[in-house]
């Protein structure tokens, strides 16, 4: 496939006013995405859970205009977030070519996020997830409803990869894979996709609990983060270990094998941030608290045999995972001896989860 399969099909029907509505979930990557070149294309080859109770929920309301432009506004929790627009403005530039409509329409896109906003959870896959597939409901409407599920899906996560590249991965569930890999067939660089395999029941209903160890704001933001690796000493060997371990994975999703899962998980997690600690400028987003957190879920592992690991994404929070059939005994473990790491005691309680829904 090709960016000229997301071209713009046929308007037939285009009312003057109207409303849709998306609520889009966040994802975590066993797998990281760190690293791209032009279009927000991935160097490597990333796969997540899709996760169910940190979502973002988009309504767009638009109205037929007049003359050339965008025009929108965009409210968080009812208010006006002019902050979020010129975000929103870059994306409608990469997008326009495949929507012409965007300068046909004034929109008001309100959204809110299930998840504090000062959480340190980053809303950009669910936001951008949420956004591309309103986008896309408008146009299977003026399309007269001419479009395939299929091709909706894959050209929803091809408009929300170019507003945040993880995003592409928040439209459908639970395991999802971005970029082409040789394993994989039908797998894009351009869109996620489902996870075609078999997967064992060990990993259904996968847990996640997220820890909230630092809530500030992050000192270097992903876009900065995935530039850097441009110039990495070891971004080619980076790229490589990623795309071996998806080949590893796929054979632990179909054996159920959670040893080598975790190994995997924890690993990739922890070469995203000795990516961070080794580019130039170099920086750190963990914190003390994220070192004691992993400590403890080593220790634990340990003591018990316990099959819970970490992961983390681009920040000082701690994603805990764990099958489904340890969630009593991990859940009493967290709380007695994780959520004193936390920013008063403060986590979500999450789990792999199908996708996105329409409102
Ligand atoms: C560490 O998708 O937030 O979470 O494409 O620049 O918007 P942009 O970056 P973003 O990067 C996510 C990086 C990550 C790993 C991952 O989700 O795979």
């Amino acid at each position: 496939m090709s960016e000229t399969n997301f071209l713009p099909g046929t308007y037939t029907h285009q009312p003057q006013n109207g409303s849709v509505s998306w609520r889009s979930p966040s994802n975590i990557a066993l797998v990281k995405y760190w690293g791209k070149h032009v279009d927000q294309l991935p160097k490597n080859t990333s796969v997540s859970f899709t996760l169910s109770n940190c979502f973002s929920e988009t309504t767009m309301q638009y109205r037929k205009k007049d003359g050339a432009g965008y025009d929108f506004e965009v409210y968080l929790d009812e208010k006006r977030e002019e902050g979020f627009e010129p975000k929103i403005g870059q994306f409608f530039d990469r997008i326009k070519n495949y929507l012409p409509f965007l300068e046909q329409y004034a929109f008001r896109i309100d959204t809110s996020n299930s998840f504090p906003h000062s959480s340190g959870i980053a809303s950009s896959a669910s936001g951008m997830s949420a956004l591309a597939l309103c986008l896309m409901s408008l146009e299977r409407e003026f399309m007269g409803g001419e479009l395939s599920e299929e091709k909706f899906k894959n050209k929803a996560s091809f408009l929300a990869r170019l507003g945040s590249g993880s995003a592409c991965r928040s439209i459908d569930g639970p395991l999802i894979v971005w970029g082409e890999h040789p394993d994989i067939e039908g797998s894009s660089d351009l869109f996620g996709i489902e996870y075609p395999f078999d997967v064992h029941p060990n990993f259904s209903n996968y847990r996640d609990t997220i820890l909230l160890v630092d809530k500030g704001e992050k000192q270097v933001s992903s876009t900065v983060g995935h530039g850097l690796m441009k110039n990495h000493p070891y971004a080619a060997v980076r790229f490589e270990q990623a795309n071996k371990n998806i080949t590893r994975l796929i054979d632990v999703f179909r054996n159920g094998n959670l040893d080598a899962f975790i190994e995997i998980v924890e690993s990739e997690a922890l070469q995203l941030h000795a990516m961070m600690m080794t580019s130039l400028p170099y920086f750190i987003l963990m914190k003390p608290n994220t070192l004691e957190v992993i400590d403890r879920i080593w220790q634990f592992r340990n003591d018990t045999g316990s099959k819970v690991c970490f992961t983390l994404d681009a920040g000082a929070n701690v994603h805990v995972l764990y099958p489904d059939s340890e969630k009593e005994v991990v859940t009493s473990f967290i709380g007695s001896e994780l959520t004193q790491f936390c920013k008063n005691g403060s986590f979500i309680d999450d789990k792999a989860g199908t996708g996105a829904q329409s409102l």
